[in-house]
């Protein structure tokens, strides 16, 4: 997606936040995030951070309690999804003395812990049931028992959760209260996948592989422009962390390299699962391409059977004749015997099982027009399935063999 280069600049406070915390970017969503953060900050309401994992979402608790009247109070990072079931609740809301086996002494929770402060519940949506009914409680009327305790006690805390998983499922799943999501997503913030940050990937990159570079000590390394485009146009599923990755890797293993798209092939797992914008692929009637390949496909196998008739039919005659004649001056070959245009059976309207290795262009000379139509349905199946070529050869009903010996024959890789 190309850099929008008319936006309003960021407001002094989202710089100052963006340099704070290190975040790298410059993408509209990204900022618009960042500003959303800033100003519901000073009020007092719970806040959910949405967005695929490695989006980045950790800096906006932290943005929140640090423009927030709490930044002088304590911040408290929970990961939810790290805290055994069993231990969780005396973790966030502590225990009394003799309250459970091994609970020698009593211990404070992080409520009670951050009492006037921020508490970020990272990976929320893996806190039990009973802890989320326990949750609940504390953020309607700021009361919470400790475990093995009947005496209420007061607190004061701010929660900023944060998943990456869909919480409205979680919820029809019956495995999230939803009184709970209601009560924690009164402001939602969502971190936008890396992909669809157009720049930004670039910035990122060059500002880990100097960080890299510079850590390991290592002569930098630099990327050519085919290099960042298909960095560009990857999908990047594990986001920013991915990416940091990789350029890790680069760092270290490539040094002083220019990296081209060739190099990053070995170091982008399933790079063929690129990232074609939703917007490009729409532009094409796939449904009638789709047809038209199919159609070709059954055209060429019935040409297969065709040529496999003739064969069989001229070896059986050079049999014959070899047996009946002992004729060596004539050499007459399959190919001779070939008509110079085959009829072919139109029939589009039938369900036909194509078999697993369509072997023709071995056999049959394929006009150019049809190897270029194949060539690009090809390529128009591959994009609409972000690359994935099992889905795109099961859209067209080839099998996933015959769809990548294609895809090297045509110099599709
Ligand atoms: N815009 C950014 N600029 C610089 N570093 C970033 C940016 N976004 C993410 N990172 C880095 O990427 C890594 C992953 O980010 P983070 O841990 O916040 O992901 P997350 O959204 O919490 O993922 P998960 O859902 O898997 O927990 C971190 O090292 C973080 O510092
Ligand atoms: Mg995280």
């Amino acid at each position: 997606m190309p850099n929008i280069t008319s936006r309003p600049a960021a407001s002094p406070q989202v710089l100052q936040a963006k340099q704070r915390f290190g975040i790298i970017g410059n993408a509209p969503a990204l900022i618009a995030a960042v500003e959303r953060a800033i100003r519901v900050a000073p009020i007092d309401l719970s806040v959910l951070v949405t967005g695929e994992s490695g989006t980045g979402k950790e800096f906006f608790p932290q943005i929140i309690h640090a423009f927030s009247a709490r930044k002088h109070a304590k911040y408290i990072a929970v990961n939810c999804g790290a805290i055994p079931e069993g231990t969780i609740d005396s973790e966030l809301f502590g225990h009394e003395k003799g309250a459970f086996t091994g609970a020698v002494d009593s211990r404070k929770g992080y409520f009670e812990e951050a009492n006037g402060g921020t508490i970020f519940l990272d990976e929320v949506a893996e806190l039990p049931l009973t802890t989320q009914a326990r949750l609940l409680r504390v953020l309607e009327s700021g009361e919470y028992l400790k475990v093995g305790s009947s005496t209420v006690q007061k607190t004061s805390v701010r929660i900023v959760a944060a998943t990456n998983v869909d919480l409205l499922a979680a919820v029809a799943e019956g495995r999230f209260r939803e009184d709970l999501y209601y009560r924690l997503s009164t402001v939602q913030i969502h971190i936008p996948p890396l992909r669809d940050r157009g720049n930004d990937i670039r910035l990122l990159t060059r500002k880990f592989a100097e960080d890299f570079s510079e850590r390991y000590r290592m002569p930098a390394i630099t990327f050519g422009e085919e290099a960042d485009e298909s960095m560009r146009r990857y999908r990047w599923p594990g986001n920013v962390r991915q990416l940091k990755n990789v350029v890790e890797q680069l760092a270290l293993f490539e040094a002083g390299a220019e990296i081209t798209a060739e190099t990053l092939k070995s170091y982008l797992p399933a790079i063929d699962s690129s990232y074609i914008p939703a917007a490009t692929a729409d532009l094409h009637d796939y449904g009638r391409e789709r047809e038209m390949l199919f159609g070709m496909i059954f055209n060429l196998q019935s040409r297969i059977d065709e040529l496999q008739e003739r064969l069989d039919s001229a070896h059986q005659t050079r049999l014959s004749k070899s047996t009946l004649l002992s004729d060596n001056s004539r050499h007459e070959t399959a190919a001779e015997s070939f008509p110079t245009s085959l009829v072919v059976r139109q029939d589009t309207t039938q369900n036909h099982t194509v078999p697993s290795e369509v072997s023709y262009s071995e056999v049959v000379d394929v006009p150019e027009t049809l190897e270029e139509k194949e060539r690009e349905a090809i390529k128009r199946a591959l994009e609409r399935n972000d690359g994935r070529r099992k889905a795109a050869a099961a859209e067209l009903q080839i099998s996933e063999r015959t769809l990548y010996r294609k895809i090297k024959e045509y110099g599709m890789d």
